[in-house]
C-alpha cells in the first residue's frame, strides 16, 4: 500500500531508485513518480500508470543528482490521478515528499492551513508538505521541521523527503507504517521493504515510532521523538537476496502456485524446538486467539481446526480488522498468533499492539523477515517461501498452513512423524497438477462468463473452500462466496439456479458422505457441481481430481487446483491476475 524508496550515493540516483522501487510494485500501481535534487534544484516527474508505465513516459531515469526519491501509490485519498500522485511539494516546489499511509486528520489541517496556501492536489499528504513550509522558516533545519510537523499529524505515516534548501540530505520518519535505512558504505538507502535494496546491502536500520533519519553522504544519523541524537546500529537480515522474476511464466501468480509444492518444503525447515516449546505455550495458554487479514485469516482457521482435531486445543480465530472489539475480554494468559506475510498488514500490527498493552504473548507466522509484525512479537517463526510478489498470496499460505500442521505434530507429541509425512505431500502435488492442469484451463474457459460461484466444504478443507472462493473473486471479478456445506440450506439454496457454479471440497474424511449430501441437494435445483475429489462420482459435472492422501492432509493437495482455476479465469477473462484492481499486497492502512 505505496511504497517509497530513497537513494543518496556517490553515483547517479534516478537508475537506482528505478530499480529498487521497481521491485515495490506489488505495493501499488495505480501511479508513481521520482524526485532527485541537482546543484541545489529539484526535478520531478510522476503520472498515472505502474512504474514501468511512468518510466517508459517520462524517463524517470534521467533525473540527474545523486540523491533521489521514488513513490508508487495505492489511492487512499484523492483520485488517481497525475496531481495526487507523490511526490507532493509545497507552495515554493522547495520541499518534495513521498508518503506512505494515512495523515487522518488531514481535512481540519487542510483548513488550517488553506487560506495561506496553495493546495494542488486531493493528496493528504499536502499538508504536510504546507506544514513543512511554515515550520521550516522557524526552525533550523529540515528535521526540526518535519519533528514539529509530526506533532500536527494524525494516523500512519512513512515518510521521506528532499529539498532544495538543504540539498544534500534526505530526511524520513516513520510511525506505524515500515522504513528501513540501508547502509552502505558511502551509499545509503531507505525504502518501505529492505527487498528493494537487498542486492546492494543488508545491513540495515529499522526506523522506530517516530524516530526520524537523515541520510547524508557522510553517514547517516537518527534522533529520537524529542529530537535528541540516538544512536542505532547496524544490523544484518539474515535473507538472501532472491531476484523475483517471472522466469518464463506468464504472470507471477502462476509461478508461485507451482511453487507450492516447494513451499511446504521451505516451510518445514523450522528450528523443532522453537515449535516444540510454542506448542506447550499453546497447550499452557487459557485462550488461544489467531488472527489475521485476507489469505492469512483463512489460513488462520485451517489452523484452528487443525489445533482443534490433532491438538485437542480450542482455537479462537478473530480477523484482524476486528481485534479490538475483543481485546478488553482477553486475560494476560492468552496467546495471540498473528499471521501475516507480509507482517506489516496494518489491522495485524493494531491487533498485535493491543493484545501487548494487556500483556498477553504474541507468537507471530510472517514471511518477510525483520517485518514490524517480526519485531513486535515475542517469537516469530518464519515461512522461509521467499519473495511473493503477486497481490494475491498463493504460496505464502500453504507455507503458513504448514506452520500450523508442525504446530499441532508438537502438541501431539509427534512432531518427527508429521514431518516425515507432510515431506511425502509435495510429490503428489506436483504429479497431480502435471495431470489436471489442462483440464482446469478448459473448465475455465467453461465458466468464465458466470456472474456467481459457490465453494462448500466441511470441517478442515472449509478454510480452503474460503481461500479458493477469495482467490476467484480477487483476480476475476467474479462473485464468489463460500461457505460450510451444512449452511446451504439456511439461505443460500434459493440462489441455486440452472448451472450455477459450485465448487464442493469432498475430501475422503469423515465429511465426505455429508459433503455429498448438499452436493445432491445443489443437483436437485440445477447447480453445475465441480467436485474437488480423490475419486469421480456420478453426482459431479466435473471432476477435478486431487491425490489421495491421509485424511488431515487433503488441504494442502486441495488448494493448488482452487489457485489454478481462479488464475485461468481471471486470464480466460483477461485480467491481468498480478494486478487485481483496487488492491495492493501489503495493506499498511487501518
Ligand atoms: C492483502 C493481499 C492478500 C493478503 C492480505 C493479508 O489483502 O491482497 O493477498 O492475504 O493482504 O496480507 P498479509 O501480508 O498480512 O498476509
Amino acid at each position: 500500500m505505496c511504497g517509497i524508496v530513497g537513494f543518496i550515493g556517490d553515483q547517479p540516483a534516478a537508475p537506482v531508485v528505478l530499480r529498487a522501487i521497481s521491485r515495490l510494485e506489488y505495493r501499488g500501481y495505480d501511479s508513481a513518480g521520482m524526485v532527485s535534487v541537482s546543484n541545489g534544484r529539484i526535478y520531478f516527474q510522476k503520472d498515472v500508470g505502474s512504474i514501468a508505465d511512468v518510466q517508459r513516459k517520462h524517463k524517470l531515469d534521467r533525473l540527474p543528482g545523486e540523491i533521489a526519491l521514488a513513490h508508487v501509490r495505492w489511492a487512499t485519498h484523492g483520485r488517481v490521478n497525475r496531481v495526487n500522485a507523490h511526490p507532493h511539494f509545497d507552495c515554493r516546489k522547495q520541499i518534495a515528499v513521498v508518503h506512505n499511509g494515512i495523515i487522518e486528520n488531514y481535512q481540519e489541517l487542510r483548513a488550517e492551513l488553506e487560506g495561506r496556501h496553495k493546495f494542488v492536489s486531493e493528496a493528504d499528504t499536502e499538508v504536510l508538505c504546507h506544514l513543512m513550509e511554515d515550520y521550516i522558516e522557524e526552525s533550523g533545519s529540515l528535521e526540526e521541521a518535519l519533528l514539529r510537523a509530526m506533532d500536527r499529524l494524525k494516523g500512519s505515516y512513512a515518510i521521506a523527503m528532499v529539498s532544495s534548501r538543504e540539498p544534500e540530505k534526505i530526511v524520513a520518519t516513520a510511525k506505524d507504517c515500515p522504513l528501513i535505512v540501508g547502509l552502505n558504505g558511502n551509499s545509503h538507502f531507505v525504502a518501505s521493504d529492505t527487498f528493494s535494496f537487498l542486492d546492494q546491502t543488508n545491513e540495515v536500520v529499522f526506523l522506530e515510532e517516530g524516530e526520524v533519519a537523515s541520510l547524508t553522504k557522510g553517514g547517516v544519523s537518527f534522533l529520537n521523538r524529542h529530537g535528541e541524537e540516538i544512536a542505532k546500529e547496524g544490523q544484518k537480515v539474515d535473507s538472501k537476496w532472491e531476484e523475483a522474476t517471472k522466469e518464463g511464466y506468464d504472470s507471477f501468480m502462476l509461478k508461485e502456485i507451482t511453487e507450492e509444492p516447494q513451499a511446504i518444503l521451505r516451510a518445514l525447515m523450522q528450528d523443532r524446538g522453537l515449535i516444540t516449546e510454542l506448542a506447550r505455550e499453546i497447550s499452557r495458554a487459557r485462550q488461544v486467539v489467531i488472527t489475521g487479514c485476507g489469505s492469512s485469516r483463512h489460513a488462520a482457521l485451517l489452523g484452528s481446526y487443525l489445533l482443534s482435531k490433532l491438538g485437542g486445543k480450542l482455537c479462537h480465530v478473530l480477523t484482524a480488522s476486528e481485534f479490538h472489539y475483543f481485546t478488553d475480554s482477553m486475560a494476560k494468559d492468552t496467546l495471540v498468533i498473528a499471521v501475516s506475510q507480509s507482517g506489516e498488514t496494518a489491522d495485524v500490527i493494531d491487533g498485535v499492539k493491543r493484545a501487548k498493552a494487556r500483556g498477553v504473548r504474541v507468537f507471530s507466522i510472517v514471511n518477510v523477515v525483520g517485518s514490524l509484525l517480526a519485531r513486535v512479537s515475542d517469537k516469530v517463526i518464519y515461512i522461509n517461501c521467499g519473495p511473493e510478489i503477486c497481490v494475491a498470496a498463493t504460496k505464502s499460505f500453504i507455507g503458513q498452513v504448514v506452520i500450523f500442521y508442525l504446530l499441532a505434530f508438537a502438541l501431539m507429541g509427534k512432531l518427527e512423524e508429521g514431518i516425515r509425512k507432510l515431506e511425502l505431500v509435495p510429490r503428489q502435488i506436483q504429479e497431480n497438477f502435471e495431470q489436471i492442469d489442462g483440464k482446469l484451463k478448459e473448465l475455465a474457459q467453461r465458466t468464465k462468463n458466470e456472474n456467481n460461484f459457490f465453494y462448500i466444504a466441511r470441517g478442515l478443507n472449509l478454510a480452503i473452500a474460503a481461500e479458493g472462493a477469495l482467490k476467484l473473486k480477487e483476480i476475476s471479478y467474479i462473485h464468489a462466496e463460500c461457505m460450510p456445506a451444512g449452511e446451504l440450506k439456511h439461505g443460500t439454496l434459493a440462489l441455486i439456479e440452472e448451472g450455477t457454479p459450485i465448487v464442493a471440497i469432498c475430501a475422503r474424511d469423515d465429511t465426505f458422505y455429508e459433503t455429498l449430501n448438499s452436493v445432491e441437494e445443489i443437483k436437485a435445483r440445477g447447480g453445475y457441481v465441480i467436485g474437488i475429489c480423490a475419486e469421480n462420482n456420478d453426482s459431479y459435472d466435473e471432476w477435478i481430481r486431487i491425490p489421495e492422501v491421509q485424511e488431515i492432509f487433503y488441504p494442502l493437495v486441495a488448494i493448488m487446483p482452487l489457485h489454478l482455476l481462479a488464475h485461468h479465469v481471471a486470464v480466460a477473462r483477461g485480467k491481468d491476475p498480478d494486478r487485481p484492481r483496487h488492491l495492493a499486497k501489503s495493506v499498511t492502512v487501518k
